[in-house]
């Protein structure tokens, strides 16, 4: 079965090839259009993927060295995501389908994010993810393929959200996270002791206060320009401690509430290296195996769609052609 999946949520346009073989390809065309804003303008984005998604398609087709008559389903995100953006997917996937006369199936996109484990990789259920991208937090026990339990999520902010709304408050370029990443590995992370939400309440989070806090933390400063050049990197190493504790200390709530020998990371923020050697010595601690995916695969990418409809469609999880994108993840569930 040759699956060709489609990725247009946010900013990545994005198309993978996945056959019984494995994935044979993966493009993203990622937009620059944003940069100059500081953060993802929807009306560019829908164009921007409106643009390319062709051109995307067709490489990745071309790298699969498959012909567009050898696609037997097409796999499109559903969402959540930004409407026009979804849109865009969803209409191209489904014109490709009632031109191909093959089926379609919806992804979700944080489905399709823990799926990304799936890739080079076969964790064993049950397993709990820590689901971390821009625009969601979660901890989900996974106990079979598509058996979800949300166990907790984020009450504001996400974990991402959180990186790239204090980088733009340090001014640092969007999106931050990887910039913050890069900085705190020469920065200290004791600096200063930037406050850890929620610790009382078991698997739910919230990072928006962090943000607040950075930001008075800043105005404390008599000089702020000069303090930031002294110390930046301290600064970015300090937020990156205080989030990725969080996250692990509610991953290992989640072990011993569910009881999993296997755990794995995934979503954009899982492409953090703190993230990966906390979790990595969390589990060693508690004898589980992590399952992290390689970084091509923690931000978005079509990869990960193309798996995940490779294996609803094995599980005959086909959509019909009115199927509907979704923004919000909650009108998602059934
Ligand atoms: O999963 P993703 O590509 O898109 C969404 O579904 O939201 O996640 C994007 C998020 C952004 O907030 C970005 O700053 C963050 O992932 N991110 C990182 C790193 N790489 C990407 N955050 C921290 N450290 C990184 N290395
Ligand atoms: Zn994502």
């Amino acid at each position: 079965m040759n699956i060709l999946g489609i990725e247009s949520s946010c900013d990545e346009t994005a198309a993978a090839v996945y056959t019984d073989d494995g994935l044979q390809s993966n493009i993203i065309a990622s937009q620059a259009v944003h940069e100059q804003y500081g953060g993802v303008v929807p009306e560019l984005a829908s164009r921007a993927h409106h643009k390319t998604i062709w051109r995307t398609v067709q490489q990745s087709l071309d790298e699969a060295e498959l012909p567009l008559d050898a696609i037997d389903v097409v796999a499109v995100t559903q969402g959540p995501g930004l409407m026009g953006s979804l849109l865009v997917g969803l209409c191209f996937a489904k014109g490709l389908c009632l031109s191909r006369n093959v089926p379609l199936v919806g992804v979700n996109h944080m489905d399709a994010h823990i799926y990304a484990n799936f890739i080079d990789d076969q964790p064993k259920y049950p397993f709990v993810s820590l689901t971390v991208s821009g625009g969601h937090t979660q901890l989900v026990h996974v106990t079979g393929p598509f058996q979800h339990e949300l166990l907790g999520q984020t009450r504001d902010d996400a974990a991402g959200e959180a990186f790239d709304k204090i980088g733009k408050i340090l001014g640092l370029p969007y999106p931050a996270g990887p910039v913050i990443d890069e900085r705190s590995q020469h920065g200290d992370p004791d600096f200063h002791d930037f406050p850890q939400a929620m610790l009382d309440n078991d698997f739910e989070f919230s990072f928006s206060g962090l943000k607040t806090s950075v930001k008075y933390f800043l105005e404390d400063q008599s000089d702020q320009e000069q303090f930031l050049e002294n110390h930046l990197d301290d600064v970015c190493a300090s937020v990156s401690h205080a989030i990725t504790e969080v996250l692990v200390k509610k991953l290992r709530n989640a072990i011993e509430h569910t009881g999993v020998k296997t755990i794995a990371l995934a979503g954009g923020v899982s492409a953090n290296s703190m993230l990966r050697g906390k979790a990595t010595q969390l589990a060693e601690e508690t004898g589980c195996e992590l399952h992290i995916p390689k970084l091509a695969y923690c931000t978005d990418n079509a990869a990960m769609i193309a798996i995940t409809g490779y294996m609803m469609a094995k599980r005959r999880m086909f959509s019909d052609m009115n199927l509907k994108p979704f923004a919000n993840l909650k009108a998602l569930k059934k």
